[in-house]
């Protein structure tokens, strides 16, 4: 289901990155989400890698990294990324729902703009949880409901029902709060600018004002050394 769905995504996906506001938008989102992954050891897995925008700096941090994805064209993308810098990842086309409860541990457990479509994202990060080794983290970062952001994409998705976020679940803080996932939660938010920005000057000024609705949220759940779950 999501396979044939982000398939047809793939060939355009990166090209967001190219313009001013999404280069601007992953700027933030990404000093966020690399400064708050911080894994115990170097086993990690990355859900949803789609194309590579998070497994190249992941494979560069020299991790030994899987990147599961359900879709076989988004991933072809992120091997292509991978193959060009000369790193290893181990990789796996897969349904996450499918395959959550295998045996394997991680350091580490990452995660971008992917579990919005995942359905009951709160089961399937609490069988993830459960694959932390002691000491290590899961994050994700989702885009947060009710914000300018939401509400592009559900603009978005009402003129394009084949789009991409018209399958897409947006969750604010406290739906993320209830997910009962285990261990100790941080959340951070970034993304004080609408996607109607003027130009990236501007994003990054009312980024450093941090004030409005943010669009982007990281969830960190730490599981704690010497608890065994
Ligand atoms: C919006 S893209 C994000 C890709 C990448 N993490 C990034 O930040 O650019 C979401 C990705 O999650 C994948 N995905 C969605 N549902 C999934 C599932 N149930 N299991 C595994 N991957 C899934 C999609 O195929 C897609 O590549």
């Amino acid at each position: 289901m999501s396979e044939a769905l982000f398939d047809q995504a793939a060939e355009d996906y990166d090209s967001w990155y190219e313009t001013e506001v999404g280069k601007a938008a992953d700027r933030v989102e990404r000093a966020l989400a690399q400064s708050m992954f911080q894994p115990s050891g170097s086993r990690v897995l990355e859900v949803g890698c789609g194309t590579g925008q998070y497994t190249v700096w992941l494979a560069q941090e020299g991790y030994d990294l899987t990147a599961l994805d359900v879709s076989g064209e988004m991933m072809a993308k992120a091997r292509a990324k991978i193959s060009a810098i000369g790193r290893r990842v181990q990789w796996r086309q897969a349904d996450i729902k499918e395959i959550v409860s295998e045996p394997g541990k991680f350091h580490g457990i990452f995660s971008m703009t992917a579990f919005e479509f995942i359905p009951r994202p709160g089961e399937v990060l609490a069988k993830l949880y459960e694959r932390l080794e002691p000491g290590g983290c899961l994050l994700i970062g989702v885009i947060a409901g009710n914000s300018p952001w939401s509400e592009f994409y559900e603009e978005v998705a009402r003129e394009k029902p084949t789009s991409v976020f018209a399958r897409a679940n947006l969750y604010g803080e406290n739906d993320i709060r209830r997910w009962q996932v285990g261990g100790r939660l941080e959340l951070k938010q970034c993304l004080f600018f609408p996607p109607t920005v003027a130009s990236a000057k501007e994003a990054l000024a009312m980024e450093e004002r941090k004030s409005g609705p943010a669009g982007f949220i990281l969830a960190k759940w730490v599981k704690e050394v010497g608890i065994i779950a």
